[in-house]
């Protein structure tokens, strides 16, 4: 004899609402956002996928050879690294907002064009992140200040590099004075 199944009760009314996210609010680049998916969300994602800001670039999962790094609150920080939730009221800048408000290159960028210090590119915002960091806390940064940036080129530029950063600190020096 055939057997009559009651249908599974319903369990709808059994599962909670989910609660409404307060949002992350921050800057990027001077514009002010709000941030209401994923918490757990690496910056790095938020920036390329949802803002499209795709300067920024994937290094691996480890923030490897630093073609990832932004600042945060000014300092050099893999945005692979850092979930939105650590992001609340801080101050992103990629190197997108290196440009002026005129839309003219920062010093640094100038300098990486004039020292030839870029290849295939892929690592170049790092290091210009890197080295704004950088030339924040040091005026004139030595070979060696240089030599301690995580930032890796496989397109061998390392050299045109740390010239590159020494121009920009002359340049940045002089406009100081200017
Ligand atoms: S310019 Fe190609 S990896 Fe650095």
């Amino acid at each position: 004899m055939a057997q009559n199944h009651a249908a599974p009760a319903t369990k709808g009314a059994d599962i909670p609402p989910v609660a409404v996210r307060a949002g992350i609010e921050l800057q990027i680049n001077g514009e002010n956002y709000r941030h209401t998916g994923d918490p757990q969300m690496p910056l790095l994602w938020y920036l390329r996928d949802v803002l499209r800001l795709d300067g920024t670039k994937y290094g691996g999962e480890h923030g490897e050879g630093g073609a990832d790094l932004v600042l945060v609150d000014g300092k050099a920080t893999s945005a692979i690294g850092v979930t939105m939730d650590k992001l609340s009221g801080k101050q992103v800048t990629t190197v997108e907002g290196l440009v002026t408000v005129k839309g003219e290159l920062h010093p640094l960028q100038q300098a990486f064009i004039d020292e030839d210090a870029i290849g295939c590119g892929y690592c170049t915002p790092g290091w210009l992140i890197a080295s704004m960091d950088l030339l924040n806390r040091r005026k004139d940064p030595s070979d060696s200040d240089i030599d301690t940036l995580p930032n890796l080129c496989r397109c061998g530029c390392q050299t045109r590099v740390r010239s590159a950063i020494k121009r920009a600190a002359a340049s940045m020096k002089q406009g100081a004075k200017a």
